[in-house]
């Protein structure tokens, strides 16, 4: 396997998904279309978008551009705050499908639950109709409390394929990764740098990247890997955008592992799902 070697998660029939991807919020303009492209030619082939980060467009310009063929990309978006409810959900997916100039999404997130809009049900039952369509190849959410999973699976009989969270070593979110597993849902973490947090320059990161001549954001990244976990790091930094592909080639022992783990705080993460319009102060991202 080479330091690029993407590997990949079957997320329902005949859907891969990678482990690694480019995260582009809060990237805007040529700064996000040349972040896609040049991660494309580094061997990227999973890229997260949303309506809510407004570059969409950008993104479809960098995809494009690559030369990449469009079978060998995996493209994920995500459905506004806004736009819950099925007229909505339907007008806001051909609006992303339009932005990003493609015919179909390898996967379309609910990106925030919203349950004071009361709507989220509602909303996944479009995504499942979507699906059968064949205009999305797979359906999942982000934000989503094993609560909220537990209703829409018994609401409508579809099992996300994914649930895109807040996940670092600092909060690491045990109990919601066992669900998820317990009930074949793909954990996939956001921030998972920790961004802010210190987490890149504490003491166990940066002693285990020595042990193995590794950066301290190639070292969390191979802990998400090694949990099972898929990730989407954002950076602009085309040094840092190959770096954090470069982690397939190398493994932690089982105590490196636990030390990484053993850094959870205990804190439940800063935004609240079940908070009026989810995701306050930062419901964009
Ligand atoms: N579903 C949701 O609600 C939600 C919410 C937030 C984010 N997301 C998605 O998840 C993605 C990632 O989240 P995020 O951007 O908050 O956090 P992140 O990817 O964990 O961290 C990004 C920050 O870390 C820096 N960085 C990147 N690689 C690094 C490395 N190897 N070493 C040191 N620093 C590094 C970046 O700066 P440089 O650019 O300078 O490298 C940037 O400041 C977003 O882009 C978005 O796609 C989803």
């Amino acid at each position: 396997m080479t330091a690029t070697t993407n590997t990949t998660y079957p997320i329902g029939k005949d859907v891969e998904i990678p482990a690694i991807g480019l995260g582009t919020w809060p990237l805007k303009g040529h700064v996000a279309e040349d972040a896609v492209r040049y991660a494309l030619s580094q061997g990227y082939r999973l890229v997260d978008t949303a309506s809510a980060y407004e570059n969409e467009r950008e993104v479809g310009r960098g995809l494009r551009s690559s030369g990449v063929p469009r079978s060998d990309v995996f493209v994920t978006t995500k459905l506004g705050n806004s736009h819950h409810g099925r007229e909505e959900t339907l007008r806001a997916f051909d609006r992303s499908l339009s932005e990003l100039g493609l015919d179909h999404l390898d996967l379309y997130l609910i990106h925030w639950p919203v349950p004071a809009l009361d709507l989220y049900v509602e909303t996944w039952r479009t995504l499942a109709e979507l699906q059968q369509e064949g205009r999305v190849r797979a359906i999942g959410v982000s934000n989503f409390k094993p609560a909220h999973l537990r209703r829409l699976v018994e609401e409508t009989g579809v099992v996300p394929a994914v649930n895109q969270i807040e996940l670092n070593p600092l909060t690491n979110r045990a109990a919601e990764r066992e669900y998820h597993q317990e009930n074949g849902i793909l954990t996939q973490s956001w921030s998972p740098l920790g961004p802010g947090t210190g987490l890149l320059d504490s003491e166990v990161i940066t002693g285990i990247a020595r042990a193995h001549h590794r950066t301290p954001g190639q070292v969390i990244l191979r802990w998400h890997l090694q949990l099972g976990l898929s990730a989407t790091p954002k950076s602009a930094s085309p040094e840092r955008i190959t770096q954090n592909l470069q982690v397939f080639d190398f493994t932690l022992s089982d105590s490196e592992v636990h030390a990484i783990t053993a850094l959870d705080t205990g804190e439940t993460v800063p935004m609240d799902s079940d908070l009026p319009l989810g995701g306050m102060p930062r419901q964009n991202t």
